[in-house]
């Protein structure tokens, strides 16, 4: 049935340089065109007390060598049992298009692996939808032993073809997917 009723649904991310406030910014905006009523939360500046109301919660994280934000775990880990109630998706920003452009499929699927399926595993998870998305790797936004650690990864996304606009930031979304991504969890979350 395409119900266009409010569902109401959180989006709560945890991030270090920022660009899962973006994701699930755009994430709720699709989200909300297909008539759900979503409101977006950054698990750093608000501890979320209780998720009764909502029957979709979608929970995000940047990566960072190969970890969740601590925020989004402790979400995870409180809510744990009424996550097991509620129509739960989960996404995270990587640096899967990087693997992608050099063809790398085994590396993306080690990644996803890694950032998805073994937090499924960890917390018992049934979630309905999982989104492996890029990020953006901002140098400006690193501190300097990230930034001296992570300069070898610069010629690379030049030599990928990646386009450092403004200086130091490389943006990897591809916005098409992210997208799509949402208006198919809309449909999963109706059924
Ligand atoms: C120091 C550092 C480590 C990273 N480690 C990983 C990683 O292990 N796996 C991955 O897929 N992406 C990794 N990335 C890429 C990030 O996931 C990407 O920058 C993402 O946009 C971060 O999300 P955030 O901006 O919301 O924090 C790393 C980036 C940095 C700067």
């Amino acid at each position: 049935m395409d119900c266009r009723c409010g569902v109401k649904t959180l989006i709560v991310y945890g991030t270090r340089y920022g660009a899962t406030t973006e994701t699930s910014k755009e994430l709720a905006k699709v989200l909300r065109e297909e008539g759900f009523e979503t409101i977006v939360v950054n698990a750093k500046e608000e501890k979320i007390k209780d998720i009764s109301e909502y029957e979709l919660v979608v929970v995000g994280s940047g990566m960072r060598m190969g970890k969740w934000t601590g925020e989004a775990d402790d979400f995870l880990k409180r809510f744990n049992r009424e996550l097991g109630q509620k129509k739960l998706a989960i996404f995270v920003s990587s640096m899967k298009s990087v693997s992608e452009r050099e063809g790398k499929t085994m590396d993306v699927a080690s990644s996803r692996k890694v950032a998805l399926e073994d937090k499924v595993s960890q917390f018992s998870l049934h979630p309905i939808a999982m989104g492996f998305f890029s990020g953006v790797i901002d140098f400006n936004k690193m501190d300097f032993l990230t930034r001296r650690t992570m300069g070898f990864l610069k010629p690379q996304l030049e030599k990928d073809g990646f386009n450092e606009e403004p200086p130091g930031v490389y943006e990897l979304r591809d916005w098409d997917e992210i997208r799509s991504w949402a208006r198919d969890l809309a449909v999963k979350a109706r059924q």
